[in-house]
């Protein structure tokens, strides 16, 4: 009787059994570009992951397109911060700068801009604060205004990520008043308050001052909520729904994956890649392997779309042949 170990007998064998393919065109790469000169800081905790000033940008962004990496998505540390976030929709603003600096210089990248003010704040929080919390009805106005400045400077891809009411509704709205109708949103749809984004916090320098986010990002614990979140963003008029973080919710993108038909993406985030190079220095794991087992069951989950700080290195395993 034949068992089902025929299948793994040899590589070939097992190629053809196998049912997720792995790509780099799946991957999207997050850049983080600080205000300023000179400017080139590896993040402690995310080795390999470095803030740029523009003026230091090229070598990284040659690597990027070389790879064949489609696809960025850019979190800007401006110079300035005040309590409502104003350099974020300032037409100079850093994230502006580097929206036209890339499309320009890298016209074939897809340029995706984060939408959110924690980088821009004083306070850290994710919008204009009332009683010491988050306004919803403020921060929308304030969306409005960042969504603006960025399509006006050229950006491809908008992606709103701090989880208030009806942002996917307002830019999408503002987008389409302003003839913008060809930018897509990717909502952060499904997006849960997690310890995992602490690296992320001293890359983009946006630990809230005070307080968590648990008033706007959701309750781990919830999975029917998270159908509830990806409804309300198709019905406003997103174009892709997005888990994150990504490993401990992989059955939140495996429910999005059979309950929509939109492109699901998901963060892989930067506690989930920081534990992996931790490991991998530390000799405990094969980093490499490992790297490459977790990006396919992200994948296998139901991601049609993976952000991630690891694209470059998967590049390399995908595409040996790239000199380094
Ligand atoms: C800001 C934002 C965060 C991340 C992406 N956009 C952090 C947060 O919500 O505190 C996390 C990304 C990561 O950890 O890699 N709204
Ligand atoms: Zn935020």
């Amino acid at each position: 009787m034949k068992g089902l170990r025929e299948n793994r007998k040899t590589e070939e064998i097992r190629t053809q059994f196998r049912e997720t393919h792995l790509s780099v065109s799946d991957f999207i790469y997050p850049l983080f570009i600080e205000e300023g000169n000179n400017i080139k800081k590896e993040i402690a905790s995310m080795p390999g992951i470095f803030r740029y000033s523009l003026d230091q940008i090229n070598d990284e962004l040659n690597e990027v397109v070389a790879l064949g990496i489609k696809s960025v998505i850019l979190f800007g540390i401006p110079l300035h911060k005040d309590a409502e976030g104003s350099e974020s929709w300032n037409e100079n603003g850093i994230i502006q700068q580097a929206i036209r600096y890339i499309k320009k210089n890298y016209p074939t990248l897809q340029v995706t801009a984060d939408v959110c003010f924690c980088e821009y704040t004083n306070h850290g929080h994710c919008g204009v604060l009332c009683n010491h919390d988050v306004d919803n009805e403020l921060t929308l106005k304030n969306l409005r205004k960042q969504v603006l400045a960025q399509a006006k400077a050229g950006v491809d891809m908008v992606a709103p990520s701090g989880m208030m009411d009806f942002a996917v509704r307002e830019i999408r709205d503002e987008l389409d008043k302003n003839g913008f109708h060809h930018i897509p949103i990717m909502g952060y749809s499904v997006k849960y308050a997690s310890a995992y984004y602490g690296p992320f916090r001293d890359a983009a320098d946006s630990t809230p001052t005070f307080g968590d986010r648990r008033t706007y990002q959701m309750d781990s614990a919830n999975r029917n909520e998270a159908i509830k979140e990806a409804q309300a963003d198709v019905d406003e008029g997103a174009a892709i729904l997005m888990v994150k973080p990504a490993l401990s919710y992989l059955d939140i993108i495996r429910d999005l994956k059979n309950n929509f038909n939109l492109p699901i993406a998901a963060y892989n985030v930067s506690g989930e890649y920081a534990m992996i190079k931790a490991a991998g220095k530390n000799g405990w794991i094969d980093e490499t392997k490992v790297m490459m087992e977790t990006l396919l069951s992200i994948k296998r989950a139901g991601a049609d779309i993976i952000i991630t700080y690891f694209a470059k290195e998967a590049a390399r395993v995908l595409t040996p042949s790239i000199p380094s």
